[in-house]
């Protein structure tokens, strides 16, 4: 196969979506849509993550070092591309407010819709000129309890759940069916 050269690009490398949920510095919750999300291993596997430029997710993992990370699930995206579009300043980003709880071990808000949780806390900044790597430890894993069902496979447990991935600014369902460009699945809210 031949093959063309691009521009630096993801494209065509589907990634997992997570929710990011913070306290804001006046204790409400923030929510904003994440996907550069992957793992690390340092005598344990932890969490690394991307933010790029201001944003109110940010400022919040900056002053208080936990935030959760909830997986979006094809249920949660008209929400999630809501939170992944409108910044924390505007007053229309709390407009819509899914079933929030705490965390078990972290004082971080989590998605009561989201079937798998990540509780976090910082271990390191890594800041870049215009973006920060946040490399966080895993207090705790928040799943759930369906997905330990020994009798059901991993891929009943996933068509169950139904993870959304994105790349090319759209989304797909786990089944690869376009779920809509970034901005439309918010228009059904
Ligand atoms: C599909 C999708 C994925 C996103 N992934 C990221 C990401 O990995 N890193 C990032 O800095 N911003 C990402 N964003 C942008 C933030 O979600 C967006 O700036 C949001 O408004 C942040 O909310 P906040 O201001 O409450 O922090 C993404 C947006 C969308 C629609």
């Amino acid at each position: 196969m031949s093959k063309i050269s691009k521009k630096a690009t993801n494209d065509f490398c589907p990634q997992t979506l997570f929710l990011y949920g913070t306290n804001n510095e006046d204790g409400s919750p923030d929510l904003g849509l994440f996907c550069w999300f992957s793992y690390v291993w340092d005598g344990e596997m932890g969490v690394m993550c991307c933010i790029g430029g201001e944003k109110r997710t940010r400022q919040n993992i900056e002053r208080e070092k936990v935030f959760s990370a909830n997986l979006v699930t094809e249920k949660l995206l008209p929400l999630a591309d809501h939170f992944g579009n409108v910044k924390g300043e505007d007053p229309e980003k709390m407009k819509f407010k899914p079933e929030i709880g705490k965390g078990e071990v972290l004082p971080v808000p989590v998605l009561n819709d989201s079937p798998v949780v990540f509780e976090l806390e910082v271990k390191e900044f890594v800041k870049l000129h215009d973006g920060e790597v946040i490399i966080c430890r895993i207090r705790n894993v928040l799943q759930d309890e369906e997905l330990s069902a020994p009798d059901i496979s991993t891929e009943e447990k996933l068509a169950k759940i139904a993870p959304v991935r994105t790349t090319c600014t759209e989304y797909f369902s786990y089944s690869g069916k376009s779920m809509g460009k970034w901005g439309e699945p918010r228009k059904s809210l």
